[in-house]
């Protein structure tokens, strides 16, 4: 496999240039590669190089960055409706729309084009990496690289080898993140892989708390911010993503899991789909975003919203903790990915040595108990490590 990154000097192909591809060509660019961005779509490309044209010239106004720097990073991006400009890339990075078959068909026709010592990876958010890999001929060059939404300033990058990945690549692909700026985590290749799979609760536990009358979307959102510390509730953050989009991904999360129930989607947020309710990009979601539309105060009792967080938290807590179990990845990699890819406040398996391992899994046990539903079902290692009075981060102890 050939070297990548070391000077800087490799040609990087970035496939797709909507929202995630521009912002990975911006990032590869700023880190010294020539990059090429490729799109079906003329009109994408002249539009993707005016927004970085625009947020680069944003940063030297600011005086973030020199005008030459801004120069250097522009003048090394160059954009192209077809592929034939990789021949000599080092690094193919795809990043179109989320359907097997259009990412196989774009790694086919891109083998026909880049050597064999080529790295091809993956952008795909909810895909099997082993799927995809296993259309290619030389599937041991493949991988997945998942970028967070902005690319550019979003720390982590979850790198997901294939089953079928050569041994070193993910190792030298991490390094190459690191080298990049990025703060990457190694994930498994399973449904959602860290993220998307540990995050589920935050939505879907705060819709359920609304669901049964608890509070309302103000008050949850106000418990999750206020007293929890995270930059956004979830139901702020379900309108910026767009409910269409989170809802797909809950979807395809449990469709992937074999619907276990743990992450079946919400009614709630489906009607909101149904009735075009996406959020900001549509003016309506869960909030009203419409001139002249009542802002709604939240309920702010403290004990209730201590209810909401504690609720939310030891769900997200026994996600992390079952992703573990399941060697998905790491403690430290979990609580990494948490931080970087959606700006929790703090890890949550950090979080679950802080609050007591044994009151999660009471509490817990006491939704099982009065839901009877699945979903609360405690995670074995949450209940390993109570047995063996161990914490998750005994390296952040030692500090
Ligand atoms: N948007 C996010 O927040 C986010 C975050 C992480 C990962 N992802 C993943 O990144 C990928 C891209 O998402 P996005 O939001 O940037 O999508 P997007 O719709 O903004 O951009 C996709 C681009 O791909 C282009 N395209 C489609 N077919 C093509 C082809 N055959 N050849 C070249 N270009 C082609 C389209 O013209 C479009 O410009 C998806 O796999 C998505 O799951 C998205």
């Amino acid at each position: 496999m050939k070297e990548i990154g070391n000077t800087g000097a490799e040609l990087v192909g970035i496939i797709g240039a909507g929202t995630m591809g521009r912002g990975i060509a911006q990032i590869a660019a700023t880190a010294g590669h020539p990059v090429l961005l490729v799109d079906l779509d003329q009109g994408v490309l002249d539009a993707a190089h005016s927004s970085l044209e625009r947020i680069l010239n944003r940063q030297v106004e600011k005086g973030r960055m020199s005008k030459e720097a801004v120069g250097g990073i522009l003048g090394r991006i160059s954009y192209d409706t077809g592929m034939n400009g990789l021949r000599e890339a080092g690094l193919v990075i795809e990043a179109v729309v989320e359907n097997s078959s259009v990412k196989e068909n774009i790694f086919s026709a891109l083998e026909g084009v880049v050597s064999k010592q080529c790295w091809l990876a993956t952008n795909t958010s909810s895909l099997s990496v082993t799927a995809l890999a296993a259309s290619c001929k030389h599937p041991e060059r493949f991988l997945g690289l998942h970028f967070f939404n902005p690319a550019p300033l979003m720390p982590l990058v979850e790198v997901v080898p294939a089953l079928q990945s050569q041994d070193e690549l993910a190792s030298s692909a991490f390094e190459l993140m690191s080298a990049w700026g990025k703060k990457p985590a190694m994930a498994g290749d399973s449904p959602g892989f860290i993220v998307n799979r540990v995050a589920r609760p935050f939505y879907g536990e705060a819709i359920r708390i609304m669901e049964e009358g608890v509070a309302d979307h103000v008050t949850i959102d106000w418990a999750m911010t206020a007293l929890g510390g995270f930059r956004m509730g979830p139901f702020t953050l379900m309108d910026l993503i767009g409910n269409d989009v989170n809802y797909a991904v809950t979807e395809s999360v449990w469709a992937a899991f074999h619907h276990d129930p743990r992450y079946r989607p919400s009614f709630s947020q489906k009607r909101n789909v149904d009735a075009g309710y996406l959020g900001r990009k549509s003016g309506r979601g869960w909030y009203d975003y419409s001139d002249g539309a009542v802002q709604l105060k939240p309920r702010e009792d403290k004990d209730l919203g201590q209810d909401i967080l504690w609720r939310i938290l030891v769900m997200l807590i026994n996600e992390a903790a079952d992703a573990l179990f399941w060697g998905v990845a790491d403690a430290e990699g979990i609580d990494r990915a948490m931080q970087g890819g959606v700006n929790y406040p703090q890890g949550l398996l950090a979080w679950a040595d802080k609050v007591g391992i044994d009151r999660c899994i009471k509490k817990l046990d006491e939704m099982y108990a009065l839901y009877g539903e699945d979903r609360y079902r405690c995670s074995p290692m949450l209940r390993k490590m109570a047995q063996q009075r161990g914490t998750f981060r005994p390296d952040l102890a030692a500090v």
